[in-house]
């Protein structure tokens, strides 16, 4: 399902996902656990944005991963033991989820042998990435996959040739936990031309009220930038100061303001609002979960 955009660039086809950062912000669950594996509902965090790619009609999928984190890569395996016990039971419903896993993508991994930085483990991705523009995912977020947020990045990159980048619209008192862009209108709805972007920004300082979510349609350019990047932020490499560089250097950079809904399960609460969100909306749970919370949030009022 690779399509080309108007201006005959071809399309991305690959995508990376970083997912070796230490998630500090989760711990202890994720001392041994990676973050990305933890269940939203049944599957784990992993699984949604590979689904997200796979929509997008991307099936190379590089995961970065680091140490204590190689257990991502099992989730995408092949379980002829658990297969044959679901096909003897006649479990079939739940034998084609678990098949289903193994046939989303083709899974690749590299290292990042220590968590430099964002920026350092785009960097990784290089070989496997070669000339032609990628996807970055990030490993804690991922799109509601009936309001798809990909599809129009991989167009819009493919017609620029640059960087695209996702952003939401939060509220001013919340700029600065995010990195927020400053912006030129384009005249398109929903797109936006990009000329800054500034590192958690006061309500006061901030440019706008747009947040860079974690999806990044980029050039292959952007190896050379981070090569050049000097640890920036927190001694880490960051893909943001890459970014910055290409910017200065002329490559177009323009956003995607997404209205769809985003799930953030980098930290607890954003994590447990995914699960209540997406249980509410299981067509065999949702029913009976929705019952037994509004009973739950009715005698929280007392
Ligand atoms: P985060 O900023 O969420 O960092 O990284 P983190 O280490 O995962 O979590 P906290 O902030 O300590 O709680 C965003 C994404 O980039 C990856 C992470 O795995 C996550 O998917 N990442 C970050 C790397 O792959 N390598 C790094 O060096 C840093």
């Amino acid at each position: 399902m690779t399509t080309n955009a108007p201006s005959g660039n071809r399309r991305a086809v690959k995508a990376v996902i970083p997912a070796a950062g230490l998630a500090t912000r989760f711990l202890p669950a994720t001392k041994a656990v990676p973050k990305e594996l933890l269940p939203v509902v049944d599957r784990p965090v992993l699984q949604y944005i590979v689904e997200e790619a796979a929509a997008a009609g991307i099936t190379d999928v590089l995961l970065v991963t680091g140490r204590g984190k190689t257990s991502m890569v099992d989730h995408f395996d092949r379980r002829p033991d658990v297969e044959a016990r679901l096909a003897e039971k006649g479990d079939t419903e739940r034998l084609a989820e678990v098949r289903r896993t193994s046939e989303l993508a083709d899974i690749y991994t590299c290292r990042q042998g220590e968590p430099l930085g964002l920026g350092h483990a785009v960097g990784t991705a290089a070989s496997h990435v070669g000339d032609n523009a990628f996807a970055v995912l990030l490993g804690d977020e991922f799109v509601d996959l009936e309001e798809p947020l990909l599809p129009a990045m991989l167009d819009l990159q493919a017609r620029t040739g640059g960087i695209v980048l996702a952003f939401v619209e939060v509220n001013p008192e919340e700029t600065s936990r995010y990195g927020i862009a400053s912006i030129k209108e384009t005249g398109t709805t929903d797109v936006v031309e990009v000329t800054g972007l500034v590192e958690k920004p006061t309500p006061e300082e901030a440019p706008s009220n747009l947040a860079v979510l974690g999806r990044y349609v980029l050039p292959a350019s952007i190896f050379e930038a981070i090569d050049n990047t000097k640890p920036g932020s927190g001694g880490e490499i960051q893909l943001t100061d890459a970014m910055a560089q290409l910017l200065a250097d002329g490559t177009p950079v323009h956003g995607i303001v997404y209205r769809g809904h985003r799930y953030d399960t980098g930290m607890p609460l954003g994590y447990l609002q995914a699960v209540v969100q997406l249980a509410v909306k299981r067509p065999d749970l949702g029913a009976e979960f929705s019952e037994w919370l509004k009973d739950f949030v009715g005698s929280l009022k007392g």
